[in-house]
């Protein structure tokens, strides 16, 4: 990995800070609602975020997990530990109602396998979010500090992986740690709060970009429009009101923020 801030990245920053996402990672139309803005001008999201690789599911699944996001209950023993992110496809952009279903250690590296102690599963948000709440799992032989989860989006196939600690001295002598699997861990007062995005193999399609019916006139996207501008389009006169390099699907009927008919 490089240190390049990826569009995923931004996109997370983004979503955290509630903030408006730009309207071709979401494929939303922001234009149409963020009237007094000036446009995100966002090139295409093609950052070459690989898929999150898959791992081993190991000897300890067990299907049928309870659905919940935490897997903290009372007498809990362990560092508390949070583990947030997004799900995003292979155009960056975030997918609701994927199942996350996460299973680990105890505090002492041993799985509950009667049980679902640690154990648990849950559903990204409409943005694409997740959290769990849970304690940093123990140590076993053989293994550096992992988290097990199966991710799978809505009709597609299941990513079976595994989540990763910086600074383990055995991550340097497991021959199944992957680094690319290495989440962010902060402290946080007694515990730690972790962060990883995942990136799964669903095609996704670029945001639309039909033009209207008809079109034809002066307007042409990829051209530099000072504000003032006078161009036509489908036969009506518009007066560009900002400044942008239009883009497909910024045609002036449907950017009331960026040109105004005559
Ligand atoms: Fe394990």
């Amino acid at each position: 990995m490089d240190n390049q801030p990826s569009r995923k990245t931004v996109l997370r920053a983004a979503l955290a800070a509630g903030v408006a996402v730009p309207a071709a990672l979401l494929a939303v139309p922001a234009l149409a609602r963020t009237s007094t803005q000036a446009p995100p001008l966002t090139p295409a999201c093609d950052d070459g975020d690989d898929p999150t690789p898959p791992q081993t599911e190991g000897p300890y699944f067990k299907p049928n997990s309870p659905e919940r996001t935490s897997l903290v209950q009372p007498g809990t023993v362990g560092t508390p530990l949070t583990v947030s992110g997004y799900v995003f496809g292979l155009k960056c952009q975030p997918i609701a109602k994927v199942l996350l279903d996460f299973w680990q250690a105890d505090n002492n590296g041993a799985y509950d396998n009667v049980g679902f102690k640690f154990r648990g599963h849950q559903y990204t948000d409409a943005n694409g979010a997740f959290k769990l709440t849970t304690i940093v799992p123990g140590l076993y032989p053989g293994r550096t500090r992992h988290i097990h989860v199966k991710v799978q989006a809505p009709n597609r196939p299941v990513l079976t992986t595994q989540l990763y600690f910086p600074n383990e001295p055995r991550n340097n002598t497991d021959s199944i740690f992957d680094p690319r699997l290495l989440m962010t861990v902060h402290n946080v007062g007694n515990g730690r709060e972790a962060a990883f995005d995942f990136v799964l193999n669903v095609p996704q399609n670029p945001p639309t970009t039909t033009p209207p019916p008809g079109g034809g006139g002066t307007w042409a996207a990829g051209t530099s429009y000072p504000a003032g501008t006078r161009v036509t389009y489908n036969g009506i006169g518009y007066v560009c009101l900002q400044t942008h390099v239009a883009q497909p699907g910024w045609e002036p009927p449907a950017t009331a923020a960026l040109w105004r008919a005559e």
